[in-house]
């Protein structure tokens, strides 16, 4: 059977494109962040996993405001990258898993989570970013996607409640699915950050740091904050946190913390970056 391993969480700040592509990883304004990943990735050289599950939010790239599913799970054999407008380079394509993503819909409509299913979907630095953190160099990854878009851009959004709610219901897909494949699955986005209107620039490390511990430990504490007190606490765009707790909700056994990081600020934003491991 499928099993998930863990999930790893992490900012996906355009900029890290660039800092990629100009080798910045050990300049002193990029190394706080780089510097998280060797731990997160030796943890993935040694569980090896088949699969990523990358729960992330589309910036107008694939959805514009015209069309917007609250949530959608792609179901194509492979996946094309572009820029939605930060200049940064786009990354190759690559694979999907569509019989993993089926069931993974299929159980979740049974569920009552009518999802928007994309056969072709294009994504934007959301899921290459955090990909490319994660398996750094030219080399195609060594894992097939299952991207699921979390709407955190246009009102109404969904609730904490209902984003970590739905983290389970994929939790019992994938435990369902018979192929016996190792997944992972990542939250991208947050943590605090505002890009625009009066509060631009706006970080809130207190309430970073309450969504690292709850995250760990007891992450149906995250469930009773509204969406609209998100956007308070964190920013507008710092409600992307929903990605992250909707990954953490796929975490259905022994949830341990292998490592975090947290640097202020990447451009606008609380960089933050936290690894766990499932087990059971
Ligand atoms: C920034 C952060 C984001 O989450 C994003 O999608 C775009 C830009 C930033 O801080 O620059
Ligand atoms: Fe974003």
């Amino acid at each position: 059977m499928a099993r998930i391993v863990g999930s790893i969480m992490m900012s996906h700040v355009p900029a890290i494109g660039r800092a990629i592509s100009k080798n910045l990883q050990a300049d002193p304004y990029w190394a706080p962040w780089f510097d998280g990943f060797p731990p997160v990735r030796r943890w993935l050289a040694d569980v090896k996993p088949d699969v990523v599950v990358a729960v992330y939010n589309d910036h107008g790239l694939n959805f514009f405001l015209d069309k917007m599913p609250t949530f959608a799970v792609g179901a194509a054999p492979e996946y094309r990258n572009a820029d939605e407008g930060w200049g940064i380079p786009t990354l190759q394509p690559f694979a999907g898993d569509p019989m993993l993503s089926w069931h993974v819909i299929e159980t979740l409509v049974d569920a009552e989570f009518d999802v928007t299913t994309c056969q072709e979907m294009l994504v934007d630095h959301a899921v290459t970013l955090p990909m490319a953190l994660l398996w750094p160099g030219d080399a195609p990854w060594p894992v097939r996607v299952v991207p699921v878009c979390v709407n955190t851009v246009q009102f109404p959004l969904p609730s904490m409640a209902r984003g970590f709610k739905l983290g389970q219901a994929i939790g019992r897909a994938i435990a369902s699915y018979e192929e016996d494949l190792k997944v992972v699955v990542i939250g991208t986005g947050g943590l605090s950050h505002q890009l625009d209107g009066t509060r631009a620039g706006f970080i809130n490390r207190e309430f970073d740091e309450l969504c690292f511990e709850k995250l760990v430990s007891d992450p149906q504490a995250l469930t009773k904050y509204s969406i609209h007190e998100v956007v308070e606490l964190a920013g507008t765009q710092g409600v992307e946190v929903l990605n992250w707790l909707t990954a953490r909700g796929t975490l259905l056994g022994q949830v341990t913390q292998v490592h975090r990081n947290y640097h202020i600020p990447i451009s606008n934003t609380a960089a933050g970056l936290l690894c766990l491991e499932n087990r059971g």
